[in-house]
Formats: structure tokens, sequence, C-alpha cells
């Protein structure tokens, strides 16, 4: 393909992607397979890899992100982002009512609309093509986090519609769905770390996020409620919403225009009850007068338009009696405080437990027993206790302290420095840890041994036929045969009877057997090592080559790995120092399991293969995370420490005098950032 036929394709399949990509994120109606999509995307890619001038700054491949962001600069906005006045109660929206009519002395409509409960978002478009996103922030300027909207597949990136004026801005909400929101917390809890709240700070994190390959994964979406600009040559926020969602702008089909007050309360009333089963959070309504004319006769108070204002949903709470505080323990030996609830029924359903999150907050809370407390319920998430009412407390009532001993082993708890949560150190011991780990081991991103759940293998446990992970590849038809339990689930307390027939053997053994093919990145993953999510596993699989590499590698050759910090590089030292999960994976590797790959890590240009680098000092545009993997993505590699081997030595400010001697001494070049940018340029 020469370029000119490059040229006309990249056009083509630039039209053929963004077409498709709105009737599936914005229509939900799609007219191909995933398939024949994500092949249209390869091809565009392809030729972009070819003919990196025809790399348009808005092409659909964008979606996919890969670019990093080390800082969001700040800017101002072109308008600025007002809040709204909330109001609670059907008196106080009738007061905003009469207010508007006195007012405007007149007839008006109002735009009724959900309210969201993500980020907002300002989008500036310029000759139809997204220039900027920018977080609302203090409402004056906000962070510019454009390269990672641009990974949300409901925002276009190109509006091309002949009525499309040469500059606007669309304000949306960025909301994380609740199914976007659960798979990201359990991942997050399978690698040991501590999940987000609610969907709300997942999308804030999200969009906070350095590598925007990673925003593309938390499968975001966003919807638009408003449309800025001048000349836009129509009149009313309702005709507004509907040139937007022509324009290709994901907007929400719960919209009402509403001709009085009545009309208002009755969408009000609708979406209260659809709330549950939506597949985002809201957290009311939107009331907006409907005519542009009337919106500034209206004006604004120094904080708010007068011409809009929010219902706030109550929040789905309720107050019960505080049984008892449990402690679950996790297979990373993490305690969590749970409540143990008299039941109460929250947003039509029933609430027995709820969560605690950690001693700082159990502190916080000041629980005693018997207290009367405060339940929140949002959407899928587990329920909170947000506070107590501590008049109602009982004279004499125990006060609750977070236990000092593991209230499963005994063991004595741990908690590390800067870390909000306590560990139970009896790794090899813990009966909940031995549960929890072969059931990470287990579980369908790790070594996905299908045939084995949690029930099955809580009653292998309790026969003692398995105590850790390697003990999977030992069992044999015999030892299972037979077995019977009856398996009662600790979170629903329901029994059920298991029993290890023929077939169930054959199947477990099967799919254990058939895990033995499961690459090495998945199985450095399954063994639980705390911090240690899948991607992490894959670059270090991918560093090192070889677990024995990985055994061994100091502390400063682990942080040597991109993003590897601090907490992971101490967390696989401890891992593997100690003696019986030595004595795990020598019993894994004679079981078979692959511990090696030939796979590197891809590097973007090779410019630098073949060259060693050591990085010391503090930098000032890059920092040491972004060196490193702009190092490794172009084919080089980073070492600890100063050797006859180095290629280069890369110094911020305050490097160790150390390292510059040993580096003059054995006449290793000394380069600056800028240099180190430059030798990839070139
Ligand atoms: S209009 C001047 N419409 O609520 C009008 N805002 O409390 C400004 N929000 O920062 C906002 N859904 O993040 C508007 N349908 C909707 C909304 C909405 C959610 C958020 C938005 C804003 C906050 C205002």
């Amino acid at each position: 393909m020469n370029i000119t036929q490059a040229k006309k394709r990249v056009k083509e399949l630039t039209r053929q992607i963004n077409e498709h990509n709105y009737r599936y994120y914005v229509q939900a109606r799609p007219v191909i397979s995933d398939h024949a999509y994500d092949m249209l995307v390869k091809e565009l890619e392809k030729i972009e890899h070819q003919y990196p001038e025809l790399r348009e700054i808005n092409s659909p491949t964008q979606r996919v992100g890969g670019q990093i962001t080390k800082k969001f600069p700040v800017v101002k906005h072109d308008y600025p982002m007002l809040s709204l006045g909330n109001t609670y109660s059907r008196e106080e929206l009738i007061a905003f009512d009469n207010r508007v009519a006195k007012s405007l002395g007149e007839v008006y409509e109002y735009v009724c609309e959900l309210k969201f409960d993500g980020i907002a978002i300002g989008l500036t478009y310029e000759n139809g093509s997204l220039l900027r996103a920018v977080t609302r922030g203090d409402g004056i300027q906000g962070d510019e986090v454009t390269t990672n909207v641009k990974t949300i597949r409901s925002i276009p990136l190109q509006v091309n519609h002949p009525e499309v004026p040469p500059k606007f801005e669309v304000r949306a909400e960025i909301v994380m769905p609740h199914q976007s929101f659960q798979l990201l917390n359990s991942d997050k809890e399978m690698a040991g770390e501590l999940p987000f709240a609610n969907p709300r700070n997942a999308a804030a994190g999200s969009l906070k996020l350095q590598d925007s390959a990673l925003v593309a994964k938390r499968n975001l979406d966003c919807f638009s409620y408003g449309l800025l600009g001048e000349k836009l040559g129509f009149t009313s926020h309702w005709d507004s919403i509907k040139i937007i969602e022509k324009w290709g702008f994901k907007v929400s089909q719960y919209t009402r225009l509403c001709q009085d007050m009545e009309a208002v309360f009755s969408f009000i009333a609708e979406c209260e009850k659809m709330r549950p089963s939506l597949p985002f959070d809201i957290d009311g309504v939107v009331i907006k007068v409907n005519e542009y004319k009337q919106q500034a006769k209206l004006g604004f108070t120094s904080k708010f338009p007068r011409w809009a204002i929010s219902y706030k949903f109550k929040a789905e709470q309720g107050i019960t009696r505080l049984k008892n505080i449990t402690y679950q323990v996790g297979r990373t030996g993490a305690v969590t405080p749970v409540a143990e609830l008299e039941p109460v029924l929250i947003a039509g359903s029933k609430v027995k437990r709820a969560s605690v999150y950690n001693a700082d907050k159990m502190h916080d809370l000041d629980l005693h027993i018997n207290d009367m407390v405060y339940v929140e319920k949002g959407g899928d998430i587990i329920p909170k206790i947000t506070g107590v009412d501590k008049q109602s407390r009982q004279p004499g009532a125990a006060k609750i302290d977070f236990p000092e001993k593991c209230p499963e082993c005994g063991s004595g708890l741990l908690r590390n420095d800067g870390e909000a949560i306590h560990y139970c150190p009896n790794t090899t011991e813990c009966p909940p840890q031995i549960q929890g780990k072969i059931d990470h081991f287990t579980s369908r991103r790790a070594m996905n041994i299908e045939s084995l759940g949690p029930e099955r293998t809580a009653v292998l446990i309790r026969h003692g036929k398995i105590h850790q992970i390697a003990d999977l590849y030992e069992l044999g038809h015999e030892d299972i045969l037979g077995l019977e339990k009856t398996y009662t689930d600790p979170d629903t307390g329901k029994s059920r009877k298991v029993s290890f027939r023929e077939k169930t053997v054959n199947n477990i053994l099967d799919s254990i057997d058939k895990s033995r093919q499961v690459p090495f990145e998945r199985v450095l993953f399954a063994l639980g090592i705390r911090h240690l999510g899948e991607t992490m596993a894959r670059k270090l699989t991918r560093h090192f080559g070889h677990i024995d590499k990985l055994m061994s590698a100091t502390r400063e050759e682990l942080l040597a790995v991109d993003e590897v910090g601090d907490k992971v590089a101490s967390s696989i030292i401890d891992y593997f120092s100690d003696q019986a999960n030595a004595n795990v994976i020598e019993k894994l590797k004679r079981a078979g399991l692959s511990f090696q790959t030939d796979i590197k890590e891809q590097s973007v240009t090779g410019v630098l293969q073949g060259q060693s680098f050591v990085i010391s000092g503090v930098f000032q545009q890059y920092s040491r995370d972004d060196i490193k993997s702009l190092i490794t993505s172009h084919g080089g590699e980073i070492k600890g420490s100063i050797s006859a081997r180095t290629n280069y030595l890369v110094a911020g400010e305050n490097m160790g005098p150390e390292k510059l001697k040993k580096a003059n001494s054995l006449n290793i070049p000394v380069i600056s950032e800028a240099e180190l940018g430059r030798m990839i340029r070139q």
C-alpha cells in the first residue's frame, strides 16, 4: 500500500470505526460483530504504525489508550462550571418554582433530567474535533484529562454534522457503570488492594490515572446534559439536548419537558422508583428552566443559577441496632471489620451486615455494642455504617476495640506504616488465608481450575486433603472420591451438601491437570503475593523471564522494573524469603507449572536495544517511573547498580555521590533526562 492508498484507507476506516463505535456505545444497537469491529481497529493501527504521519490526533485508535500523562495541566474554563442549589423536599421545590414564577411573570417550562452521580466534565470541540476535556475543579479552572477522556467510547472524538459550529463545549457527567465498578473492585481485592468506596470515586480515580490504556479498561460511560458556545442558533435547553444527541453525544433517554410542577413531581417519583434498577448511580433529578431567554432573565446568585435546581433523593439509608463486629480475614491476611446488624430494610433489600472498612474508621465511629447505627446503601455497593446515634447509647455499653490478635488463628496482628489495614502474618496456617489463597489460585483469571470452586475447596480443606496450593497437584482419584460434607456459605449462612462422585472427581482432576498449561504471568499472579495484580505480574515475568531470577532479585533490581515501587518490591522480597513459600514454588515446579517465558516487554522503537541504564536522583520533567518505562519501552534495560556493563547513568538532582564516582571511574557516560529524550528521538 502506498501513501496515497493508505491515506484513503485511513479516512475510510476512521469513518467506519467512528460509526460502529457510535452504534455500539451510544445507541446500543451494533450492526457488526465485536470481532469485525476489532479487525477494523487493528487494520487502522497497522497502517498508522507503517505511516505514523497519517495518525490523526483524534484517530479512533486513541480509544485503546497507551499515552502516559504525568501531570494534568490546570486549565481555565471558557465558561465557569457552576454547581446547583440542592433541595430535599417537595416544599423546597415549590418554593423554587414560586421564585421562578415571580421573576418571570410569564409562561415557562422545565426540562427535568437525571442527576448523574459521577464526575462533571467540559468537552471543548473545535472544527468538530475534541480539543480538550477538563474536570470541574473549583469551577473556574480544572484539570485537563483529555488523553484519558478520549478512551471513553460514548464521547465522540470527531463530530461531523453540517450544523456544527466552529467551536462549542458540551457539559457532561462521566460515570462508572455498576458492572464495571464491581469488576474493578473484585480485581482490586484479588490484588490485595483497597476497593473504591463507590462508583463516583472510582470514576474520579480512573480519570487521574497516568496510563490511558488502564483508563480504557475501566469502561467509563458519559452522559451529556448541556451545550455552550457562541451563536448556536437555537433558543432552548431542550433543543440543545436534541441537537447534541443528533451530533453523536450520548444523552439520557430519561429527560422530560414539564409544563407544571405536577409533571415535575411525577417525573421525580418515576426516577426514584427506577433508581435501583439503573445500571449507574444517580442521586437526584435536575430541574432546568427550558428557554434560554428566560434563563438569562433569571440569572445567577453568587454560586448557582436561579434557573435550575437539583432535587436530591434521600440517601438509601436505614437505622438499626449493631449486634456485634466480626472480623473477616482475607487471603492476604487483611482483617476487615464487618458490622453484624439487626436486619433492616433499605431500598427494597434486607441488610444484615455492613462494612466498617478498617480500624481507623471503627475508631472514628466510636462503636459500642447495641448502638443504633445509620446504614447507607448505594446501588449495588456493600452497605456501610455512616454514623452512630450516640444519644440512644445504653449506659455501660461496651466499646468495641479492634482486636490485637487474629480472630481466626490467634496470631498477633500487624499493620504496615502508612497503611490502614491490619494483617494476620500467619500466612500458612490461618484457615481463611488457606482457603482464600486456594480460591484465588483456582480463580478464572489465575489458574482457571473451573471444577474447583470455593465450596469444593472448603470440603477438601476440612477433610485435610489440601493445605496449600501445591497440594492440589498431588491429589489422586482415591483421595477425593466419596468425600461428603455440608458446606455453609460464610456470607449467607446457607448450607449445601457437597459430595464427590466419579464424574466430579474426574472433572476436578482434569481441570487441575489442564492448569499446568497456564502461562507464567498467570501462575505468578495466582501465587497471591500481596500487592501483585495481573498487570504487575505480567511486567515482572517479562522483565525477569524466569522465576529463579525473580526470586533472587535484589530490592534494587526489583525497583528497576517499570511501575514497581517500594510496596511491591518489599512484598515480593518478603514472600520469597519465607521458606514455606520457597517450598511451595519448588513443589509447583515439580508439578510442571510454567515458571518461565520468552516474551519480553514490547518495545515501542527498539532504539535502546542492548543498552543498559542505571537511574539515580530526582528528575524535573519526568518521574522515576516514567524514565523507567521510557527506557524499557524503547528496548533498553534498567539495572539497579553500576557495573562495567552499564552503558549510561541517567542522573537527576541530588544523585548519590558514590554512584557518580563509580560511573566516572568506569568511564560510564552520565546523561540528563533531556539527553535521554534526545537519544530516543534520534
Ligand atoms: S447542570 C448550571 N445537569 O451536578 C448547571 N448537572 O450540583 C450546572 N450533574 O457539577 C449543571 N447530572 O456534575 C447538570 N443533568 C445534569 C446533571 C448535573 C449531574 C452534576 C454536575 C454538576 C453538579 C451540580
